[in-house]
């Protein structure tokens, strides 16, 4: 981590001329470990912070400009703008992340006196979905709250971050990827009930095995994917549900209560939705207490049906994440393996035993070059911290 710090603190220096007076900050990416697609429909999801994330580098200014780099787009060199300058949706690059959380702050009456210099760098694969935009959102609250004085928590930065995203950048996502991050602790997954914001400290003491993200390096943005198109299908399916059943949201149901009441919804497309939406929810419920019973292996069968559901009710995995998916199960000494994150795309996550991770990274990688005809990464990750001053 200090060899970063001071690559990053350079690279201010050359590219802002001196790094007199600016501050080095880090905010991790996430994982999800089940409970996929359900933080927008009121129910359980189980992240973890990782010890990858998002470095940034900066100063305040003495006028009100705005001057941006990332040492992961180095060919668009610094972004010029301004506090003059926002305007929702209307942002081309990587900027559009921190100048929504910027504008956020604004819309909450916390206002910018000055603009600044801002560097980043990601060690987060872009795209992955490990959250890397998420990640730069709560960077940079973090970075505005010491820089400005704003008084907001971490919860707080998780909030503004999602508004960002949803008022700013117009991508409906909930509150999973801001939270897992904004609230990360080291070696813990977080049990958050997205109804009511209400969250436990799970840890996660993998005796024995690890954590292994492999990349399907099939690159996705929210935008462009069918997110929003499945959340529609789901207000749609709660809507008509509500008018045999009273409750506020798809997380609310059990899954008896589901099949007795699931004719409501008309459409059997619409219904398979609202199903993963209730039973993955459950199935979140259960992976914990199997977690807390020490019971892994149950866990890791849940994943692997998490998976399932995600792919033939909800339809957000595709072939990349199915092979990744697949070939994972036959690998003895995988525990479990799933897409994590929106789908379309991005990555998976798998519990391997300790020795069985070389030979997983070994068939699982040939598999899927083997069927795709270009190779995906695997990266061995550790569970890490919130956001923070370095
Ligand atoms: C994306 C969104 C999250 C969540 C997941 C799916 O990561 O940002 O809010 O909906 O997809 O579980």
């Amino acid at each position: 981590m200090s060899e970063i710090k001071a690559t990053v603190l350079s690279k201010f220096q050359e590219v802002f001329g001196d790094a007199e007076g600016a501050k080095v900050f880090f905010a991790p990416g996430r994982v999800n470990l089940i409970g996929e697609h359900t933080d927008y429909n009121g129910g359980h999801v189980f992240p973890c912070a990782l010890t990858i994330g998002t470095y940034g580098v900066a100063r305040k200014r003495g006028d009100r400009n705005l001057r941006f780099y990332s040492m992961n787009f180095e060919d668009l060199g610094v972004v010029e703008s301004s506090l003059e300058e926002f305007v929702p949706g209307g942002d081309k690059n990587w900027t559009a992340y921190p100048k929504g959380v910027m504008w956020a702050f604004e819309q909450k009456g916390m206002k910018m006196d000055s603009g600044l210099e801002l560097l980043l760098f990601g060690n987060i694969p872009n795209g992955s979905g490990l959250s890397s935009s998420a990640s730069v959102e709560v960077l940079t609250g973090a970075i505005l709250r010491e820089l400005y004085g704003f008084e907001v928590t971490n919860q707080d930065l998780a909030l503004i971050g999602q508004f960002s995203e949803n008022q700013y950048n117009l991508v409906n996502c909930g509150i999973m990827d801001q939270f897992a991050i904004a609230m990360g602790k080291k070696d813990c997954a977080i049990f958050l009930d997205t109804s009511n914001l209400q969250y436990e400290y799970a840890p996660i003491a993998l005796k024995g095995a690890k954590i292994v993200i492999s990349c399907s390096n099939k690159k996705r943005g929210l935008g462009d994917s069918k997110y929003n198109e499945r959340r529609s299908e789901c207000e749609t399916a709660l809507s008509e549900l509500q008018k045999v059943i009273a409750i506020k949201s798809l997380g609310e149901l059990s899954e008896a209560d589901f099949e007795k009441y699931q004719d409501a919804i008309a459409d059997p497309i619409r219904r398979k939705r609202a199903k993963h939406a209730v039973y993955e929810n459950q199935r979140t419920l259960k992976a914990v207490e199997a977690l807390k019973a020490g019971n892994l292996e149950e866990f890791g069968a849940l994943m692997n049906a998490s998976h399932v559901s995600l792919r033939d009710d909800y339809e957000v995995t595709g072939i990349e994440l199915d092979t990744l998916a697949e070939e994972a199960w036959k690998v003895p000494g995988v525990i479990g393996s799933r897409m994590t994150g929106a789908g379309f795309g991005g990555c998976s996550v798998s519990i391997v035993k300790d020795e069985a991770v070389e030979s997983f990274i070994q068939s699982v990688g040939e598999a899927y070059l083997k069927k795709m005809g270009y190779a995906a990464d695997f990266y061995v990750v550790e569970i890490g911290d919130g956001p923070r001053l370095l």
